[in-house]
């Protein structure tokens, strides 16, 4: 970090010396230098870390990714390599070994941490929610004290629009009443109310929630993507797997919801703009009394038949599918007030649904098997 900052402010000086209307292009250099991050990116080789570390390398900052592979191959970080044309450093390891964790702060300085490592599924966490609460919950706490001994106080941290239980109205903003209706869930709201205290005592803390809508798509090269482990729970790669052959039908989980057609609304976010968004997250962290919260989603909601119908027209095939009861769980209608993110980070969703539609269709047609 200081040597890429010393060497811009060289380059600064002479600038101003040898043409004093260079100096937009000085300051721009300066702000770049002082801009570049060493970022540690828990999580890194999943779906949604991935597409992160991409950006955060296009961005020009150096990333460690740490993850347990848990739900992940080391596969990935050759391909994030080869997008980017950058060598990033992985290292196969948990968020719960303190020793680790604490060999890799002194080794690295981060300036800051990206933190994703979490187990997501809603199903699973039901069936094991003791196995949620140590991995999620226990392990970010480890992390977090880790970070405070080596005097690493900036932090993005993975949250979700499940933090919102069944909202009151949509679309949904950062104030809206608080509930988990799953363990997954708990253990989201347990780690933002661990990262509330935390800043809460120590206010030197940078903290950035970003609460993610439904992450869909994938980059557009086709070479990263979501590789769910077995059949998939969620409707993107659900559809996908059933237009590429590997299912036969769609489930469609209710169509007797109070909405226009009848089947559930999200808000369905490419994950690319996801990605994008902790890069704006990062850039515009500060210090604070309380982390600073934000909705990452476009504002648009979509039901699950119009999903079906922009995945169809964007792979030209038709996606069978079946009407079933609704699915335990499943809220009517989810989409946000993502108004903050654009007013603070700068950030809103560039691509459309088309858009999330073709590139999730493409990684799924060059990677019909995942990864392997
Ligand atoms: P993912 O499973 O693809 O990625 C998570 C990564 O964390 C995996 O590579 C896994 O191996 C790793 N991991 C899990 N536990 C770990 C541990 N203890 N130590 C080290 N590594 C560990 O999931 P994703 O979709 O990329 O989600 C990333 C984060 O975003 C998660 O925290 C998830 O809860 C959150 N999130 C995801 C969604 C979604 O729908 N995908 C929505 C909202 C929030
Ligand atoms: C979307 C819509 C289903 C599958 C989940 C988690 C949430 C977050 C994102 C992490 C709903 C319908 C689905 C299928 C269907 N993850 N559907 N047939 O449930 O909004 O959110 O992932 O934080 O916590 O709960 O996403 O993709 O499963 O469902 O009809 O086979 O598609 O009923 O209306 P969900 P999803």
């Amino acid at each position: 970090m200081l040597d890429i900052i010393d060497i811009k402010i060289l380059d600064f000086r002479d600038l101003i010396e040898s043409n004093s209307n260079t100096n937009l292009d000085a300051n721009f250099s300066l702000h770049l230098a002082y801009s570049m991050k060493k970022i540690l990116v828990t999580g890194g080789s999943g779906y949604i870390g991935s597409h992160t570390v991409v950006e955060l390398l296009d961005a020009g900052h150096d990333v460690v990714i740490l993850d347990n592979l848990s739900n992940s191959g080391v596969g990935v970080v050759q391909r994030i390599e080869t997008i980017s044309e950058r060598s990033v450093k992985f290292i196969q390891g948990d968020i719960q070994d303190e020793a680790l964790l604490d060999e890799l702060f002194k080794e690295h300085s981060f300036d800051s941490v990206i933190h994703f490592a979490g187990l997501k599924s809603v199903a699973e966490s039901v069936a094991e929610p003791e196995r949620y609460y140590q991995n999620n919950v226990v392990g970010s706490e480890t992390l977090f004290n880790c970070m405070q001994q080596n005097s690493c106080n900036e932090l993005v941290f993975s949250s979700s629009a499940t933090v919102y239980g069944e909202p009151e109205s949509v679309p949904i903003s950062e104030g809206a009443k608080l509930s988990a209706t799953n363990p997954y869930g708990d253990s989201k709201l347990a780690v933002e109310n661990v990262l509330k205290e935390l800043n809460s005592s120590n206010p030197e803390w940078k903290i950035s929630i970003l609460r993610y809508f439904n992450p869909v798509a994938a980059h557009a090269s086709g070479m990263i993507g979501e590789d769910p482990n077995g059949i998939p729970n969620n409707l993107l790669p659900y559809i996908a797997q059933v237009a590429v052959g590997k299912l036969d039908r769609l489930a469609v989980f209710g169509d007797d919801y109070p909405t226009p057609d009848g089947t559930g609304i999200r808000d369905y976010v490419h994950v690319v703009d996801l990605a994008r968004a902790h890069i704006a997250a990062l850039s515009c962290i500060e210090e604070g009394q309380s982390p600073k919260v934000y909705n990452i989603g476009t504002g648009q909601g979509y039901s699950v038949l119009e999903v079906v119908q922009a995945f169809e027209k964007a792979a030209q095939c038709k996606i069978p599918y079946v009407l079933e009861p609704r699915r335990p769980g499943d809220i009517a209608s989810c989409y946000a007030d993502a108004s903050l993110a654009m007013k603070e980070l700068g950030w809103s969703a560039a691509y459309g649904l088309a858009q999330m539609m073709e590139d999730h269709w493409r990684w799924q047609q060059l990677n019909p098997n995942g990864y392997q």
